[in-house]
């Protein structure tokens, strides 16, 4: 069965980011000229995902709002001489259908993709936080990547993975590859959160998942943890402990993930975007030059 829904789960409190979450979604943060979730629509479009399906919440509607065509604002640049701006709303015409249910309350992202189950039935789909690109932007085919060896392996699940500092390996889920992980790994297990003495590898999950029909099956097992939220890594070591085939995919040298999760991330992919720029990169690096060489010493 070909893999053509992607499930975006977008419907978390986003408490890392208060104040600025307080009443606006983190998946429509703005990261350069566009907000979070249109890079996300964008990288799954390119990957060929043609049925996207938004798992949202209380206070999340200008997602949907972005997305829709928006006849007024098309009439309006065309009637008052601005069709130079047309070009900014091409998104709106995108190859693919949008469909959008609710979390009816932020209970982990376990159970936000289980929210997606009577949509997806026993079909394969792709998981794509809404709060996390992969750069490069235009270019990041990783979803492609895995959807290919989850169908030429005939994996249950198939998960990003990219290199984390030491630092931060307390941040992520780490994989327990079995044994040396090259570009396409087996997981023998998933640690939550390691320390850095107990972490098997350096390799942390990375927003993006494909999942068979199994994953559903021990998700709907998966009891909630100490903080009352399903855990879509806690139905993947289930789902590994099984026996089920679970690889992972690394990200290549040139890819990289933001996670627009605390502030750290966000000013990091703002920059970098701002930064690549293709008409005011050049000028934003002089002027980020200009500052820090103000304000050091
Ligand atoms: P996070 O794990 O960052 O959780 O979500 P969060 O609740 O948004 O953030 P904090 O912990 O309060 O800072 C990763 C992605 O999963 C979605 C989020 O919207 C985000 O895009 N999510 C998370 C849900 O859809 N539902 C949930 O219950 C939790």
């Amino acid at each position: 069965m070909p893999v053509d829904i992607a499930v975006i789960p977008v419907a978390g409190r986003g408490t890392g980011l208060l104040p600025l979450t307080k009443s606006q979604p983190k998946e429509m943060l703005p990261v350069g000229r566009k907000p979070v979730v249109q890079y996300v629509v964008e990288e799954l479009a390119r990957c060929g995902l043609r049925k996207l399906l938004f798992i949202t919440g209380p206070g999340k509607a200008a997602i949907e709002n972005h997305f829709d065509i928006n006849a007024e604002l098309i009439a309006y640049l065309r009637e008052t001489g601005k069709e130079d701006l047309l070009g900014e709303l091409a998104f709106e015409r995108d190859d693919v259908e949008y469909f959008y249910t609710r979390q009816r309350q932020p209970l982990g992202l376990g159970h936000a993709v289980l929210c997606a189950r009577p949509m997806v039935e026993d079909r394969p789909f792709v998981v794509a936080l809404g709060d996390s690109i992969i750069g490069p932007t235009d270019r990041c085919d990783i979803v492609s990547r895995m959807v290919e060896q989850f169908e030429r392996e005939g994996a249950d699940a198939v998960i990003a993975f990219g290199e984390v500092s030491t630092e931060e390996l307390s941040k992520f889920g780490i994989a327990k590859p079995r044994g040396e992980a090259g570009e396409v790994f087996v997981l023998d297990d998933l640690v939550e959160k390691p320390s850095p003495e107990e972490a098997p590898s350096h390799l942390a999950v990375t927003a993006r998942y494909v999942c068979g029909p199994k994953v559903l099956e021990h998700l709907a097992q998966t009891s909630p943890d100490a903080a009352g939220e399903i855990q879509l890594t806690d139905a993947l070591r289930s789902l590994i402990a099984e026996g089920g085939k679970v690889l992972g995919v690394r990200l290549r040298a040139d890819e990289r993930r933001y996670d627009i999760g605390d502030f750290e991330s966000y000013f990091q992919a703002f920059t970098h975007c701002a930064l690549t720029d293709p008409e005011r990169g050049e000028r934003f690096r002089e002027y980020l030059r200009e500052l820090i060489d103000s304000t050091e010493g």
